[in-house]
């Protein structure tokens, strides 16, 4: 399915279908009122109503703004994608709500075939967005962008739905390198021989029992001349099985999707390079598989990172943020960036403090914390701060090294995550940094808003509106 700008009134515009955004003030006023109002059709947010012979399709919203229209087109896309129809068009006259149409219709049409025997047949080929006006090239603009952003989350969700025998750290690194190639972009990678020569005995010990070799991966995008420099770190767990402190089974399924934030932040750079940003933009990555077996790190084992700060393992399931430790001391020895931002699916607590549908972000800066949730306003993204206090920090001690990696008490599970994290920051890089905790908004077994079953693609859009309104 394709999503068409074209410089043309909706009337004007040949397809087979007209789709119409409508509040229920709006009802009354339009042409077709009277059968809508037949049909029993109250504009109710996301519900829908085909009036087949009059070649209509209303779709309901609670209000004219963006996020209303961006869950209704994902809504529409869903049911023109199981109808015959074979093009659709829609009116776009304001620029409030380019991106909401183009993610509604892109992100709410996605579909992860790889593994079906025969894909899903689908009579829909195009949807037009008719707009006409002295002011298409800004509209064009506009749409262009988002649809750059829409396909970066795309890719990063087509990564994330691999299954795990197929996407490994090895695998993974294969997929940065083509990424590399395709959008040149500088590429580093270090196999386990790297890692060890950079003492990054954390990340090592997590990858142990796996048959496939950890890898450390590092993107670059170089503008000429940057305003900013910025580092992006992605716990790439291409398998959760929670190791020795293994994992229930019905906690296990769905683990292929803790690479999330290495798929995420690969998405980001993508799109950054694509967008042309004059944002230096790097990314890096601690791509590893927490797996069982004679020589898994233990519970009980005590490991020497790559900063010397010990830790005390107590749980091998808390694995994301011991590679995290690693990969971080490691970006800010070979960046000196202007920010700082790691993505990870890395608690279950996020999702108990926050729900599923929001990431939540972590830091000591408010005011950088402040220019996140304007981004994710404009980018459809959901977040919310939860806070650091001495009081949670002090839950990490432990009594044989320097830090334990889970928290003593069973309560604020996402924070004290966040605070093993800080203790790898440096002094200097403190204001620089935020921790992003996407392990509910990244996945979902239930479609809501423009997300469809599977890898939502978290972070892409956030971070794009962030570095958008970098100045
Ligand atoms: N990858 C998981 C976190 C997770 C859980 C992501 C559910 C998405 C959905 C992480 O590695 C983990 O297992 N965390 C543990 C930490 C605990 C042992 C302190 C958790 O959340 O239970
Ligand atoms: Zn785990
Ligand atoms: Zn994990």
């Amino acid at each position: 399915m394709q999503l068409e700008l074209i410089n043309k009134s909706t009337d004007k515009t040949k397809a087979d279908i007209l789709v119409s955004f409508i509040t229920k003030e709006d009802i009354e006023k339009n042409k077709e009122a009277k059968l809508l109002n037949q049909a029993g059709f109250k504009a109710e947010q996301d519900t829908l109503c085909f009036l087949h012979e009059k070649a209509l399709l209303a779709c309901g919203i609670e209000k004219l703004d963006a996020a209303s229209i961006r869950s209704a087109a994902a809504a529409a896309v869903k049911a023109l994608k199981s109808s015959n129809y074979t093009s659709a068009k829609t009116q776009l006259s304001d620029m409030r709500f380019v991106n909401a149409l183009v993610e509604g219709f892109v992100l709410g049409g996605y579909d992860f075939n790889f593994y079906r025997s025969e894909p899903k047949k689908v009579a829909l080929e195009t949807i037009f967005l008719a707009c006409e006006g002295a002011n298409f090239a800004e509209f064009e603009a506009a749409f262009n962008e988002a649809m750059v952003v829409a396909q970066a989350t795309c890719f990063t969700r087509d990564i994330v739905n691999k299954a795990p025998q197929e996407i490994n750290p090895e695998t993974l690194a294969l997929f940065a390198k083509k990424l590399a190639f395709e959008n040149s972009l500088e590429c580093t990678i270090l196999d386990e021989e790297g890692l060890k020569k950079e003492n990054m005995n954390a990340m090592l010990a997590v990858g142990r029992a796996s048959v496939h070799q950890s890898q450390l991966i590092h993107l670059s995008y170089k503008p000429a001349n940057p305003k900013k420099i910025i580092t992006l770190v992605g716990k790439g767990l291409t398998y959760d099985s929670g190791g020795l402190s293994l994992k229930a089974p019905t906690s296990m399924v769905t683990m292929k999707m803790d690479k999330a934030g290495a798929c995420g932040v690969l998405g980001m750079i993508k799109a950054a390079s694509e967008l042309k940003l004059d944002i230096e933009v790097h990314v890096f990555i601690g791509a590893v598989e927490n797996m069982v077996g004679g020589n898994a790190y233990k519970p009980d084992d005590i490991l020497v990172s790559r900063s010397k700060t010990t830790i005390e393992v107590r749980n091998t399931d808390a694995e994301g943020r011991l590679v995290l430790a690693d990969v971080l001391d490691y970006a800010q020895e070979k960046v000196q960036a202007d920010y700082i931002f790691d993505f990870a699916t890395l608690t279950g607590a996020c999702m108990v403090a926050l729900g599923q549908y929001t990431t939540g972000v972590m830091g000591h800066s408010n005011a950088l914390k402040h220019r996140f949730f304007d981004a994710a306003n404009s980018s459809g993204e959901l977040i919310g701060s939860l806070p650091f206090n001495n009081h949670l920090k002090k839950l990490l001690k432990s009594e044989i090294a320097d830090i334990s990696n889970v928290s003593s008490k069973p309560y604020g599970g996402a924070i004290t995550a966040g605070l093993f994290l800080d203790k790898f920051i440096k002094e200097e890089n403190k204001e620089k940094w935020l921790h992003f905790d996407i392990a509910g908004s990244a996945y979902t077994e239930a479609a809501w808003d423009c997300n469809v079953y599977g890898a939502t693609g978290a972070g892409v859009r956030l971070m794009c509106s962030f570095l958008k309104s970098i100045d």
